[in-house]
This record gives C-alpha cells, structure tokens and sequence, in this order.
C-alpha cells in the first residue's frame, strides 16, 4: 500500500467491549492462593472487572503443592465473595473454576474429582504446564484428560519456554482437542519479549481460544482492558469477539 493511501485509511474507531465480556481466568477468590487475601481486596478486583466492562469471570485459583487450600474452603471462600459481590450490586456474573498444575497426580485428581473442573456443556480445566516437562509427557496428559471426558484447556502456553521455542507445539495439541488460553500480560510484554513475540506469533496463526486477564489484583483488569484494546487494533474486533466473548461462551454456557 502506498504513503497516501495509508494516510488515508480510516483511523480506528473507540474501543467497543465485547458482550458478554468472559474472562475464564483469575484469581479472586480471597485467601485461597497469592490472590487477594481479604474479601475487601476481592472485591475491589471485581469492581476494577466491572469498571474495565467484563461481565462475567470464572474465578480459578490455583490447584498446586505450593498452596494447599482444600475444595472445601475454595468453594466457601467463593460462595462468600458471590454473596457480597450481590450485596455490593456488582453485575459480574461468577462461575467457578481452577488452574490445575500439571502433574501426574493432578491430572488423576482431575479425573477423580470434578470439583476442579469449570462447568458448562462438559467439564473443561484450565491446565498450567510446569517447566521442566517434554513433549511426550504434555501430550500424554492432554490425552488421558479427553479420554476422561475433560476439555484441557492450555493456561498461557506463551509463557511455557516449550512454545517459545516451537509455537507450533500448540497448533499440535489444538488439533489434538486442548484449546489455548492466552494472558493479557503476555501481549502487554510484562513477561518479556519473547513471551510477548510468541503471543503474537499465537494470536497471528488463530492458535488461541481464549484471552483471559490472569489479574492477581486490580491492576490486572488495566493490562487486560489495554490488551484486548490492542487485538482489536491489530487484529479486528471480530477476533476480539471471538478470544474474550463466543469462545469462552462456549465453554462456560453462559
Ligand atoms: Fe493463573
């Protein structure tokens, strides 16, 4: 294309958020993992949600040896955070869910218990792959959760030093049945250059499903608004629609 003819394409419109605006991955259930420790802090994550104008969250705290809250306290701790978003007149629409690190026994866990799984048209789970893996084992894993039934779903593969290496290995387990997550943090390059270039190099061959905000903390929902901002920049609303809106829905039937 040409200088004047650059010149003269329409600059973009304002940013339009997507409805429903589902962000399948957070951590805002208070004092369950590092997310927020109090309920007040929980709650002042979803008002920044609702403030950036996402609609829904599944909240997915961590399932890993490293924080050792049992399912019982996690779904308590989320039927307290629901009951005062209602009380508070926050709109976000909650469903529950986890982000299970992969491990052997977790991915027994997983089968055994659907507690861990998100719930929609069939049960889904939000898989984090620890460094240190290969291949083979990644692949098996995937594979022995369809076999249960359970969708995996890749948490922020970009950031795994597997796929900044070779991007294509997500292509590979897409067209193996797992769908891809992508973190707001990633495009935003809080992880760093070659975790933002991998994003991109996802987002550029249609080998995400889903974006989602991974916020810790309020500032979370700034990152993930500036994030989808920049895809539908780059990419076209439609795209956008489909990361943050149809393709979680399909999952979280909402
Ligand atoms: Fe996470």
């Amino acid at each position: 294309m040409a200088w004047w003819q650059r010149l003269r394409r329409k600059a973009p419109g304002p940013f339009v958020p997507p409805h429903p605006w589902i962000d399948m991955h957070t951590h805002v259930v208070p004092a369950v993992d590092d997310g927020p420790e109090t309920l007040d802090a929980a709650l002042a994550m979803l008002r920044a949600a609702e403030a950036a104008g996402v609609t829904h969250i599944v909240a997915t705290p961590h399932y890993a040896a490293a924080f050792d809250a049992t399912a019982e306290r996690v779904a308590a701790q989320f039927a307290a955070l629901a009951n005062a978003a209602a009380a508070e007149g926050i709109a976000i629409v909650l469903s529950a869910g986890r982000e299970v690190t992969f491990t052997e026994t977790a991915v027994r866990a997983v089968t055994a218990d659907q507690r861990l799984c998100g719930r929609g048209r069939k049960p889904w789970v939000l898989i984090e792959l620890p460094e240190g893996l290969n291949r083979g084992a990644v692949i098996e894993g995937m594979f022995a959760l369809q076999l249960a039934g359970v969708t995996p779903v890749l948490a922020h593969p970009e950031r795994h030093s597997l796929v900044v290496q070779d991007p294509a290995l997500v292509g590979e387990l897409r067209q193996r049945g797992a769908l891809a997550q992508l973190d707001a943090g990633s495009i935003a390059g809080e992880h760093g250059t070659p975790v933002r270039r991998t994003a991109q190099r996802l987002l550029e061959q249609r080998w995400a499903d889903a974006v989602a905000s991974d916020a810790h903390g309020p500032r979370g929902y700034e990152t993930y608004r500036g994030a989808c901002e920049r895809i539908a920049r780059l990419y076209g609303s439609d795209y956008l629609q489909d990361l943050v809106s149809t393709g979680p829905a399909r999952l979280i039937n909402c």
